[in-house]
């Protein structure tokens, strides 16, 4: 069986890759991660005996480790998902985003492009390179629009997107100029179990449940086009396996929702699953909007799917619903991850933002 290195493998995605990956016997996994806020090794708890799986606690810039897992364990693909991620904080932080997906993407490329050029020909040949990249590199869509396309030109709007959008053109010139053979892929929205709940699905399911206000940023009219992680999971495998070196593929879920539907949808099947005397639709808060707030992501995803057959299997219906009973029925993951570090953040991003009116006027850029 092929060894892969996964970067980033616990956090949200990467740790449902990971798990993914060694249920169906995909490889063996290397497992790097720096284990910043948003990485979590209780969610890799169910692989603590599996002799298959490595976990190994580290950054992705730190060449002379990520040179020595490469040839230790003499990896065949690499999946990098280490990444800061959440566009909040890029706002009032940038700098690590810098740090991580620029800088740390730049020392891993060197890394690997060094490896496999010294590989044998046929190992040269099957070794991949596949970098997980966002939707939010497009930019905005106005409502009208068409959806991204990969020759949707780029226009990233935070830092988030921006460090992200650094990191996509990195890979791009590692496979122009030496043939390190790439992968990019740019998906919207996830969500799923093994979120952390500083992002929109897991705060609401969580707020709602516990009675806490609903933050909804502006109108709630922004709009997202929603994939159930394990569909995104298994896009990767595909392009992992079957798509073509120096390709980039769009991913998404052909789900586009405003937020406030989403979080409506939330209070509803809580209301339903949980019976209380008052709806949960009565915590929404509309709260200060997101500075720079792109307003909609659309994925037009028909190359994966015409080239490489990739389907989602969930719809938003059916994925909301298992989401939800994925969180009531792991508390315990969700108290081991709001740390004292996760509670700092909820104050410092949402002390200032206060309750608006009901219906704020709101700008969109
Ligand atoms: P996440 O924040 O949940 O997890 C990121 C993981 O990377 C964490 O485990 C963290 O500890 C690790 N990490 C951070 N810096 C590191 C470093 N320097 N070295 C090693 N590990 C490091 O993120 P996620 O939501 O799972 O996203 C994973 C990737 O997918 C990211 O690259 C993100 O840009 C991309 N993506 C996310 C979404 C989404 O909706 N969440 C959609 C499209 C693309
Ligand atoms: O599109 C892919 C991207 O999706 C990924 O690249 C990012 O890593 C991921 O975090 C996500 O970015 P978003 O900014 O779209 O996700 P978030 O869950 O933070 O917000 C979703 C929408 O909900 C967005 O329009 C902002 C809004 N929102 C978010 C939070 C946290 C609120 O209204 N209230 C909130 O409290």
């Amino acid at each position: 069986m092929e060894t892969w290195l996964v970067t980033g493998g616990a956090g949200f995605i990467g740790a449902n890759f990971v798990l993914l990956a060694r249920q169906k016997q995909w490889a063996n996994i290397v497992n790097l991660d720096k284990l910043t806020y948003a990485g979590n090794l209780q969610t890799l708890q169910s692989l603590r005996h599996d002799r298959g799986h490595h976990f190994i606690q580290g950054d992705i810039g730190n060449r002379e480790l990520v040179k020595y897992i490469l040839e230790q364990f003499a990896v065949t693909k690499i999946i990098n998902f280490a990444a800061e991620s959440h566009v909040d904080r890029s706002i009032l932080a940038p700098d690590s985003f810098i740090q991580t997906n620029i800088v740390g993407t730049f020392h891993l490329l060197e890394v690997a492009k060094n490896y496999w050029q010294h590989l044998p020909p046929p190992a040269q040949a099957n070794f991949r390179f596949l970098h997980v990249s966002t939707d939010e590199v497009y930019g905005s869509l106005s409502l009208t629009d068409p959806p991204f396309t990969e020759t949707t030109p780029y226009a990233p709007n935070s830092p988030y997107s921006a460090s992200k959008a650094a990191a996509d053109h990195l890979v791009r010139s590692f496979h122009h100029t030496y043939q390190l053979p790439t992968l990019t892929t740019n998906c919207s929205n996830n969500y799923g179990p093994y979120q952390f709940p500083e992002k929109l699905i897991p705060l609401t399911i969580l707020n709602a449940y516990e009675n806490k206000p609903i933050p909804v940023y502006g109108k709630g009219e922004n709009i997202r086009d929603w994939l159930y992680v394990t569909d995104h999971c298994t896009a990767l495998y595909q392009v992992l396996t079957q798509g073509t070196p120096g390709e980039t593929y769009n991913i998404g879920g052909e789900s586009e929702k405003p937020n406030l539907e989403v979080v409506t949808t939330i209070c509803s099947i809580l209301d339903e699953i949980a019976p209380q005397a008052t709806p949960r639709q009565s915590l929404i808060t509309f709260v200060k909007d997101r500075p720079g707030h792109d307003l909609r992501y659309a994925i037009n995803c028909n190359k994966i799917k015409t080239q490489l057959g990739w389907q989602p299997q969930e719809n938003f219906t059916s994925g909301i619903r298992k989401t939800i009973e994925w969180y009531l029925h792991n508390l315990d993951w969700v108290n081991s991850v709001r740390s004292g570090a996760y509670r700092q953040w909820l104050q410092q991003n949402y002390g200032d933002r206060g309750a608006s009116e009901p219906r704020p006027t709101q700008k969109h850029l």
